[in-house]
Order: C-alpha cells, then structure tokens, then sequence
C-alpha cells in the first residue's frame, strides 16, 4: 500500500495511509493549553490557616481560610466571589478595589505608588482602601475583614460597572 509521497508502507493494512490525516488545528482555546492567570489559591496547611471575611454588595459575610502568600483576588475569585480583577492583577486597574476594615488596615504592609495611583481612580475610594490584587495574606491579616464596593469602575471599558 502507498501513499501520497509514493512511500510503501504494507504494515499499514486497511488504514488510510497518511494521505487524509487533517493538519493540526492552530486555533486551540487558550484555555487549553494556559493555565488561569489568577483565581488559584493554596491550601493552608493545618494550623496555619489565615482567616479572612469578604463582605459583598449584598452585604454577606463569606468566611474563608486562606494560606499565607496568596492574594485577596484571587481568593475572591477562588470563592466565586464577585471581584472582577480586570488587568489579572497586574495593578492596572482599580476593578478589585476593596474596603478594609480599619483594625487590619495598619497591619498591612503600605500600598505602593503604583497601587496608589490606581487607587485614585477607584470609585467610592475610602480611607482604608487596597487593591486586592495587591494584598498579600500574611498572619498579621489573621480576622481581616474587607468589603466589597458596591460599584467599581474600568476604565479598559470607560465605564463604570456596577457589580
Ligand atoms: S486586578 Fe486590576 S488592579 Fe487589581
């Protein structure tokens, strides 16, 4: 049996050669060969659980233990929690903005400028707010309680979103 190129191959049997075989697609879903830019959180390990409380729009307390090193985003995102993190958490956006209660604020390591700029444009911008994105868990955050706005604003779509 031949195929195409003028090849034998007699092992081939039935097989349709190598004629028909479609070329490989390019156009695969990006979600199939890149893993998710954020919305991944570790397992805290026994003992060493962080505990944090989101409050929503809607005014829920949703309690989460968190590990040490993950960010507020992403466990916002991990806990299907509404937080939008528009740039993927790359501080080029305020859409993760949160409100931190004032106890936990002061033991927070300072915002930078980055942050701060992009703070500025945050709607409902309060006192004690923090991108979240940029929030780092760390033991000192142990009982951290932070709200979620009620609107946020994007200025990738020169709107605001109401969340
Ligand atoms: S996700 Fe855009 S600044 Fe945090």
């Amino acid at each position: 049996m031949a195929c195409v190129r003028g090849i034998v191959r007699p092992w081939a049997g039935a097989r349709p050669a190598c004629a028909a075989r479609p070329p490989p697609s390019l156009a695969r879903p990006l979600s199939a060969s890149v893993p998710a830019l954020h919305g991944h959180v570790h397992t805290p390990k026994a003992g060493e659980e962080v505990h944090i409380t989101f409050v929503t729009k809607e005014g829920e307390r949703v309690e989460i233990e968190a590990a040490e090193g993950d960010n507020l985003l992403d466990l916002a995102q991990a806990n299907d929690l509404d937080m939008e993190g528009a740039c993927g958490g790359s501080c080029a956006c305020s859409t993760c903005h949160v409100v931190v209660e004032s106890d936990h604020y002061d033991a927070m390591e300072e915002p930078d400028d980055d942050e701060n700029d992009m703070l500025d444009l945050a709607f409902g911008l309060t006192e004690t707010s923090r991108l979240g994105c940029q929030v780092r868990v760390s033991r000192a955050l142990d009982g951290l309680v932070v709200s979620l706005p009620q609107m946020t604003r994007n200025l990738q779509a020169s709107d605001f979103a109401k969340r």
